[in-house]
């Protein structure tokens, strides 16, 4: 909807919308709710009509109404993000391509698509929902016509959805409606839309990674409604500075975000902040840091150019006398915290990650990670071309054995020498 301009064009006499105004009306425009435009275009005539402080006035009903649709939309999309599961197709080209089907609440497919265009990259995915199918090949995310609402595919079905959708949307031709449900195989078609978008077409890109779903849990994590859409890391550390997602933040001081350039290209991930790290607000400042700044100076690495970070980004820990003794986070902790550290992935998105112990694994992974058998191996996943783990450095300090202390040091060692070679792009074999 147009603002209401005035009659002149003159730019100073035109009405200013505030950016707030615009990020608001961005998501509650996807609401499904019949009322939304109506409702934004009363607000938008009211902030440009003598109430330019509207939008802060949260118990203004206007303003109530449409923080609830806002809401309601985000939470959409981070259910999007959260539950698309996407399975392997064999792209007409040869190629493959990721496909899922999902259907979300409200028309939120532009709003949630470029979370996977980052998380994803370099694969070509598609998802296909009601409203309308977002398409990725590598270097453009576009947009082709929905599917209908009924025909949630079985997962053994969605493939031949997938290809049935690929033939009448990308034959260069015309949409051709009628060939589209003639090869459907059942009566999922009967309520077919009108295609009236023609899709552009998608180039069939080949790519392909390992580990697509690498063992990813399934369930949300519940940072989610605290993370941003922006993938800038100071707008992350800051909203990260007032998460309320599970209750580590009741006991520590403050939240230690990660730290380093924004173009690193090697990550670190620790497990959680210690008692010093807590105090200071900055990851690996206390004797795990120095033991790790060591063994990255060993390897002719500086802490300068590297991301560190850890899984979760708040001390936990047991009162003991006067001490605060560090407590291992729980697997419900570490999924409540994983997706800062998945923000901070998309944000940075590194050559080469390092995992720095079995949590920052399984933050990663889910489930359970074995360090011990583990260590060193080098994978391709959908966070970095090289992923890894290694031990954490605090462990090293623990060890009461010292042959075993030192045979862990020198792994250690050994472990971010490997990773240094491949950041110079030295052949590596995934052992
Ligand atoms: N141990 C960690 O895992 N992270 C820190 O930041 C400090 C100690
Ligand atoms: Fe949020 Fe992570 Fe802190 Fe929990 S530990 S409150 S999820 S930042």
């Amino acid at each position: 909807a147009a603002p209401a301009a005035p009659a002149a064009s003159d730019d100073a006499q035109r009405p200013r919308v505030p950016a707030a105004y615009m990020r608001l009306a961005t998501a509650v425009a996807c609401h499904r709710d019949a009322a939304r435009f109506a409702l934004l275009y009363r607000a938008l005539f009211r902030l440009t009509h003598g109430e330019p402080y509207l939008l802060e006035l949260a118990a203004d009903p206007d303003v109530a109404r449409l923080r609830a649709l806002e809401q309601a939309v985000r939470r959409d999309v981070h259910k999007l993000h959260a539950f698309v599961r996407f399975r392997r197709v064999e792209g007409e080209g040869g190629g493959e391509r990721y496909v899922a089907w999902y259907r979300p609440d409200h028309r939120i497919v532009r709003l949630g698509a470029p979370f996977f265009e980052r998380r994803f990259p370099s694969m070509a995915w598609s998802i296909l929902t009601p409203d309308e199918s977002a398409h990725w090949d590598g270097a453009e995310l576009r947009y082709g016509p929905g599917l209908p609402r009924d025909a949630a595919p079985r997962e053994d079905e969605l493939e031949e959805l997938f290809r049935t959708y690929y033939r009448a949307i990308y034959n260069p031709a015309r949409v051709n409606l009628r060939a589209m449900r003639a090869e459907m195989p059942v009566k999922h078609w009967s309520t077919l839309p009108e295609l009236s978008v023609m899709s552009e077409l998608v180039r069939d890109a080949a790519s392909r990674v390992d580990a697509m779903q690498a063992g990813r849990s399934g369930a949300a994590s519940a940072a989610e409604a605290y993370v941003p859409g922006s993938r800038a890391l100071p707008v992350l550390r800051e909203a990260a500075a007032s998460c309320q997602a599970c209750a580590l933040c009741e006991r520590a001081t403050q939240t230690v975000f990660g730290e380093g350039p924004a173009d690193a290209a090697l990550m670190l991930v620790g497990e959680q902040p210690g008692d010093e790290e807590d105090l200071c607000g900055r990851p690996f400042v206390g004797p795990a840091g120095r033991v790790l700044d060591e063994a990255l100076a060993g390897a002719g690495l500086s802490r300068g150019g590297i991301y560190v970070t850890n899984a979760v980004k708040h001390f936990k820990w047991e009162p003991r006398g006067e001490r605060r003794l560090h407590a291992r986070p729980v697997g419900p902790e570490i999924q409540a915290c994983r997706a800062w550290l998945q923000a901070e992935v998309e944000a940075v998105r590194p050559r080469v990650i390092v995992c720095l112990g079995a949590t920052a694994a399984r933050s990663f992974l889910g489930g359970r990670f074995s360090v011990t058998q583990s260590r060193g191996q080098v994978f391709k996943t959908p966070w970095a071309e090289s992923w890894m783990a290694t031990y954490h450095p605090a462990a090293l300090l623990r060890m009461p054995d010292e042959a075993a202390r030192a045979a862990a040091r020198a792994h250690f060692q050994a472990d971010l020498a490997q990773a240094a070679s491949l950041l110079a792009g030295e052949e590596h074999g995934s052992r």
